[in-house]
């Protein structure tokens, strides 16, 4: 299984602070933001990572991650997205690089406390489709809204609804098979102009073969003043509670 961080965008939800860099770079307590999305995919085991970027500031990642051996990793892969086409525009770079192997995909501002290599184990043993991972959270509007039958199975997901029928939300871990860069080609821009990772995720529930795991620990993205703050204290209570 191999990893793709997602990691473009303009950060416009933070500007100024994303003005002269790119968001993913910016400082969660004592790291660069990316440096967490890539520990989560080491940690589970996943040695093979691309990391997706975009914008003005594409070749600091460089600098900043080389190869990648300060993370135990022989090299890492980079490729570029031209402009803002969203999370699944994004995602459908990476099909070569999957070159047909199934893929954890991770939002590069998302931050968590714990381990996803169980749920990375599970999906190894899927065998086909789709896994998210999900979470329960004060605030579901701001995200993809996971709604469940009486059996609690996914019947539905929404994009930022403004009646939420469920305090779960998906949160930026995806694991898909290739059947991903199929479905991405499918896809239409939503009202804010971008190809939504939650269309992709319907897509697999209509075939049948969308499976969740609830993700343990707390999670929290950054791309928010609040968020970004909050994943501030969140990191670094984690880091002096060693
Ligand atoms: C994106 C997804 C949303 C998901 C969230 C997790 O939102 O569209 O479904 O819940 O990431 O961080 P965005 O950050 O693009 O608003």
């Amino acid at each position: 299984m191999k990893g793709v961080i997602l990691a473009g965008g303009l950060g416009k939800r933070l500007y100024p602070l994303t003005k002269i860099t790119n968001k993913h770079l910016l400082p969660i307590y004592n790291k660069p933001m990316i440096y967490y999305p890539i520990e989560t995919l080491v940690e589970a085991g996943i040695k093979d990572i691309l990391i997706v970027t975009g914008g003005n500031h594409a070749g600091e990642f460089l600098r900043l991650l080389g190869d990648g051996h300060q993370f135990g990793l022989k090299h890492i892969n980079y490729t570029y997205q031209e402009g803002e086409g969203g999370i699944a525009e994004a995602l459908g770079l990476a099909e070569h690089f999957a070159d047909n192997d199934k893929i954890v995909v991770i939002l590069g501002d998302n931050i968590i406390e714990k381990s996803i290599k169980k749920a990375v184990e599970d999906f190894r043993e899927q065998p086909r489709g789709a896994k998210v991972m999900v979470q329960k959270v004060p605030d579901p509007e701001r995200f993809g809204v996971v709604e469940f039958d009486d059996k609690m199975r996914i019947s539905g997901i929404v994009e930022k609804p403004k009646k939420t029928k469920s305090n779960y939300i998906v949160t930026g871990i995806y694991m898909y098979d290739n059947q991903v860069f199929d479905i991405v080609k499918t896809l239409k821009p939503s009202g804010r102009g971008e190809l939504e990772i939650t269309d992709v995720n319907n897509a697999y529930l209509k075939k049948g073969e969308l499976t969740y795991s609830i993700l343990k620990g707390w999670w929290t993205d950054s791309g928010t003043f609040d968020s970004l703050h909050r994943a501030n204290i969140l990191v670094t209570k984690k880091i002096k509670k060693k």
